[in-house]
Parts: C-alpha cells; sequence; structure tokens
C-alpha cells in the first residue's frame, strides 16, 4: 500500500509505504525486513506490527518515491531470501493478484507458481510473444491466472513466478566456440534432444566465444545446485575437455552465489583429496582455487556472496555485541539476557577452548604422529562453537511466542481456548531451545576426554576450563527445561523432556569429572 503525503506548509511530498508480509512470529525474518527497510538511503522506518496470531507484520515508512520505492525492493529481497520457496510462491501469487487488480491487465503464473504443468517454463508461457497475445487470450489454455482474458495493447501481459535460485556458470577453454559447444551439448540435460539427452540434471548449456577474454566458454545455467552442484559442472566439463585434448583455464560466475553452494563444493574437494579444512573462509578459498574463479577477475566472496551481503542484517543482536556491552546487558534490570543466553555463550567458549587445544597440537612437528587423531578432533568443537553461538539469541526470543500467546483475547471461552493452547504452545517451544543446547554439547563429551589426554600438554588448563564451562552451559539448560516443564499440561511431554534432561545433567557431571581427574593425572 503506498500513501501520498504533501508535508504542511512545505513543498515537500512524501509516500508513505505499508506493507504487510505473511510472517508475525519468525523474528529472524521480521528483523531482517526492517534491517532492510531502515538501511536504505532516505527511507524512515516509523513502524513494526507484528500480529502472532494473524501470522503478519505491518511495516510502515515513508520517504521520497525513489526511496520508498528502494525500501519496498529491498524488504521484498530480505524477505525473499529469510523464506522458504511456499512464500515465494505465495508472493507471486498475491503479486498477480493485486496487479491484476490494480491495472486489469493479464498476468500469468509461472515457474513452481505455475498452475498447470504447460506454464512450468517461461519460453512456453511467452511462444509467439507479444505479437500472438491478442490470439492466445482468446483461447481457455491460455486464459490468464489472474485478471481479465482482455488484450492490453500498451501492456501486452505480464508473467511471475517462482524459482530456485540460479547460478549462472560458465567454464573457461582454449578452444573454438564449436569445440565449447559441444562440450554443452554433451552436459546439458537437453542434450542434442529428445533421443540424446546430456549428463547433468537441472542444467542449460550453450557454448560460446567470449571475444573480449579470447576465449571459449561452456556457458551453463545451473537451475538446481542440489541437484547439480557446482563442481559436478566444472568436473563433468573438465572430462570432456580432456577427451578432446581441451584445456580448461578456470571459471566465472556470473552475478551472485549462495553460501551453500560454494560449501557443498569445498566439501567434495575437501573429501576427494582428505584436506583438513574448517574455516568457512579457507573453504571458499579452496573453491576459488579448484575452480579458477579468479581466471577473469577477482572473486571477491563479500561482492559475490548473498549470505555475505545481507550479513549485518542477520547476525542476531546479542551475538554481535562487544563482549563488554554483553555483559553488560547480562547485569542490566531487564529479564533479558539471562541464563539462557548466558548459558550458550558460556557453551561457545568451552567448544572454543576444546578447539583451541586441537590447534595448539594439530600440524606442529613435535606432535606429528597426532595429526589424524586431531583431524578427527577438531572439527566438532569448531561447529558446536558456531552453533552455541546462534544460541545465544535464540534463547532470548524463545520466550516470544508464550509472550505472544500471553496477550491474545480471553473473553470467550473459545478464545481462552485458543489462548491456552498458545501458551502450551509457546512453553515448548521454550523448553526445546534448552533441551537442544544440552544435547549439542552432549556430543563433545567424548571428544574432549580424548582431547584432554592427547592435546598439547600446556594447553591442560584450556581442557579444564572447557570441560567446566560445557557442564556450567548444561546445568543452566537443565535448570531452564525443568522451570518451564513444569507449567506444561501433556503429560507424555513432560515425561519424556525430563527424562532427557536428567540423563543429559548426568552425563555433563560424570564427563566433566572425568575429565578433570584425566588432567590431574597427566603430568
Ligand atoms: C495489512 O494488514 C492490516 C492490518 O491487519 C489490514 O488492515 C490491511 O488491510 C492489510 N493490507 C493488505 C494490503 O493486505
Ligand atoms: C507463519 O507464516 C510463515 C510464512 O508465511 C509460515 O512459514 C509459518 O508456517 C507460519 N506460522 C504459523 C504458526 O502458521
Ligand atoms: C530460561 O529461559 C528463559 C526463556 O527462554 C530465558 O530468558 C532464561 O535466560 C533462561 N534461563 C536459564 C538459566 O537458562
Ligand atoms: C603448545 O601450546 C603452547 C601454548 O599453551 C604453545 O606455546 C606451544 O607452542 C605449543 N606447542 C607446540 C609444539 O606448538
Amino acid at each position: 500500500l503506498w500513501v501520498f503525503i504533501q508535508l504542511a506548509g512545505t513543498m515537500a511530498r512524501l509516500v508513505e509505504c505499508v506493507p504487510n508480509f505473511s510472517e508475525g512470529r519468525n523474528k529472524e525474518v521480521i528483523d531482517a525486513i526492517s534491517a532492510a527497510i531502515s538501511s536504505t538511503p532516505g527511507c524512515s522506518l516509523l513502524d513494526v506490527d507484528p500480529g502472532a496470531s494473524t501470522n503478519r507484520t505491518v511495516y510502515t515508512f515513508v520517504g521520497s518515491p525513489e526511496a520508498v520505492v528502494e525500501g519496498a525492493l529491498n524488504a521484498a529481497r530480505s524477505c525473499f531470501l529469510t523464506s522458504s520457496m511456499d512464500n515465494c510462491v505465495q508472493c507471486a501469487n498475491v503479486f498477480g493478484q493485486k496487479l491484476a487488480e490494480m491495472l486489469h491487465v493479464p498476468v500469468y503464473l509461472y515457474g513452481e507458481a505455475a498452475r498447470t504443468e504447460t506454464r512450468r517454463s517461461l519460453p512456453s508461457v511467452r511462444t509467439g510473444e507479444y505479437e500472438a497475445l491478442p490470439e492466445k487470450l482468446k483461447r481457455d489454455e491460455w486464459a490468464p491466472d489472474f485478471g481479465p482474458a482482455d488484450f492490453v495493447p500498451s501492456w501486452g501481459a505480464t508473467v511471475t513466478g517462482a524459482r530456485k535460485f540460479l547460478i549462472a556458470y560458465n567454464v573457461n577453454l582454449i578452444s573454438t566456440k564449436e569445440q565449447a559447444h559441444r562440450i554443452a551439448l554433451d552436459i546439458r540435460e537437453q542434450g542434442r534432444g529428445k533421443d540424446q539427452p546430456g549428463q547433468l540434471k537441472k542444467v542449460q548449456g550453450i557454448g560460446w566465444y567470449l571475444d573480449e577474454a579470447n576465449l571459449a566458454q561452456v556457458s551453463t545455467n545451473i537451475l538446481d545446485y542440489e541437484v547439480t552442484p557446482l563442481h559436478a559442472v566444472y568436473e563433468e566439463i573438465c572430462r570432456d575437455a580432456e577427451d578432446l585434448n581441451l584445456p580448461v583455464v578456470g571459471s566465472q560466475i556470473v552475478g551472485l552465489i549462495p553460501l551453500k553452494a560454494l560449501l557443498d563444493s569445498a566439501d567434495f574437494y575437501i573429501q576427494r583429496e582428505r584436506l583438513f579444512i574448517i574455516k568457512e573462509e579457507h573453504k571458499v578459498r579452496l573453491v576459488i582455487s579448484k575452480l579458477g574463479l579468479d581466471s577473469l577477475g577477482l572473486f571477491n566472496p563479500k561482492e559475490r556472496i548473498i549470505e555475505y551481503m545481507v550479513k549485518s542484517q542477520e547476525d542476531g543482536q546479542l551475538v554481535s555485541l562487544s563482549l563488554r556491552q554483553f555483559v553488560q546487558s547480562v547485569g542490566a534490570r531487564t529479564a533479558a539476557p539471562g541464563g539462557g543466553s548466558v548459558s550458550a555463550a558460556v557453551g561457545a567458549m568451552g567448544a572454543a577452548l576444546g578447539a583451541m587445544v586441537g590447534q595448539m597440537t594439530y600440524g606442529k612437528r613435535q606432535f606429528e604422529n597426532l595429526d589424524s587423531v586431531m583431524r578427527r578432533l577438531i572439527p566438532p568443537f569448531y561447529q558446536a562453537m558456531n552453533e552455541l553461538l546462534d544460541m545465544v539469541d535464540a534463547d532470548s526470543s524463545a520466550f516470544n511466542s508464550y509472550m505472544a500467546a500471553l496477550k491474545m483475547p480471553k473473553k470467550t471461552a473459545e478464545e481462552m481456548k485458543r489462548r491456552e493452547a498458545a501458551m502450551q504452545e509457546g512453553l515448548k517451544q521454550a523448553v526445546a531451545i534448552p533441551l537442544a543446547l544440552a544435547e549439542r554439547i552432549s556430543i563433545l563429551w567424548p571428544s574432549l576426554k580424548e582431547m584432554v589426554v592427547y592435546g598439547n600438554f600446556s594447553c591442560k588448563s584450556d581442557a579444564q576450563v572447557a570441560a567446566k564451562a560445557l557442564e556450567t552451559a548444561v546445568f543452566g539448560a537443565y535448570y531452564n527445561v525443568t522451570i518451564n516443564l513444569k507449567d506444561i499440561t501433556d503429560e507424555a511431554f513432560r515425561a519424556a523432556v525430563s527424562k532427557r534432561a536428567s540423563e543429559l545433567l548426568h552425563e555433563a557431571k560424570d564427563s566433566s569429572a572425568a575429565i578433570l581427574h584425566a588432567a590431574e593425572k597427566r603430568n
């Protein structure tokens, strides 16, 4: 919704934009959208109104017409990135319907949003193009999904759809255009036609000559990188090129890429070549080098990986604070952050110390015989460290849905019933988070027991602190589970969770004691 405002007594003209987003519970998504709007130059975010029961959030922001459109687009992009395909299909539907109502023009849905198989591919919807549209609109099978089946000469028709993230990926060859095209025909799903399909599913491809680089390229679109990952395209093209005695000289990603696509490829090379790489930054670097992504120009992860571009908006509020600010905000006269966030933070530090002891042992000449042990022991700590950090913020949002339920209306019996059900659901969620924290730590105990025996002796005290820190985190989680559990009416749920929480607490106590004992014995 766009509202025009003429400011009294001035010439200034403002536009107010009031979009509703179909998400009223997930704080991460709600905050990401807020951040996208308020970080748009010239946009002032006046109000954010999340509705847990209606599950939608209304944003109100103002600015010049240009700034407000930019803000709305940024908000849509951030919502798109944090939401699933269902939400995208919903976006296409809502947009299509509203556009048709607003302009009285025909609108078609395609891709994942298509309602019939014949409309799934964009080329099929566009067959005949503008010129064929008047005739097409008269036929039943091309009745628009929204709007009238009327030809609007000044507009034509609009196609709106949803799809997975598409990666535009080109592999460089020192060859002729024809040779590159031959490889493209071999690899692309469509192949050379119906009887001769190509090697790779969900990949489109053609060969061309890139004059400015004086190279040939197999130019591909990867339509689903979870079906055919980046490295699979590269490796397949390398194999074909080798058969033809043609050199591959790097490759190129056009535009942006999701982090997961790069990390999947990093994991492939790490496994194939039995490498030991745990830092994300190093994994990204590995892929850049393996695929030669720098071959036609610098590949700067900060400008090419989607997650890195929206990172500042996605990181939780608490984990982004300085240690000083975090500790002081725990000490402030507010209920959150409290024991839950502190437990997660302490657990993260315990895991970090475990990783540190390993790193102070791995790759040193003196401990060469321990390298394979350390390659096995370090990654669980490193991964837990990052996941526990994410839980620092998860905890403070755990109670939000319970709080929202408390505020639900309770006048009629029906309302009271609904409120009670929402409260119970909120409590279960509040229990699930500390329980997950304890479970997360549970898998570290065997590794820490080995680490304290084999790790660099000078880091003994670090391993001891790790044990106590992890134990403390489980303690915090246990007591929090217990507190919230007592108000849950679902007997079976209560019994199961209570049993599991006790097991985890005992395991933590016993393991920590055993580790400290082993440390004492090591001299
Ligand atoms: C947005 O939500 C508000 C509050 O529920 C509602 O009044 C308004 O009609 C909604 N707007 C749209 C475009 O759905
Ligand atoms: C709220 O809306 C989001 C996005 O539309 C959806 O994924 C989620 O399942 C909804 N939550 C509930 C509890 O309905
Ligand atoms: C217990 O849970 C609440 C809500 O999830 C949280 O605010 C609090 O910090 C937690 N306390 C402990 C000791 O885990
Ligand atoms: C063992 O750890 C200590 C730090 O506690 C470090 O100074 C030392 O260099 C490490 N040993 C080796 C062989 O790297």
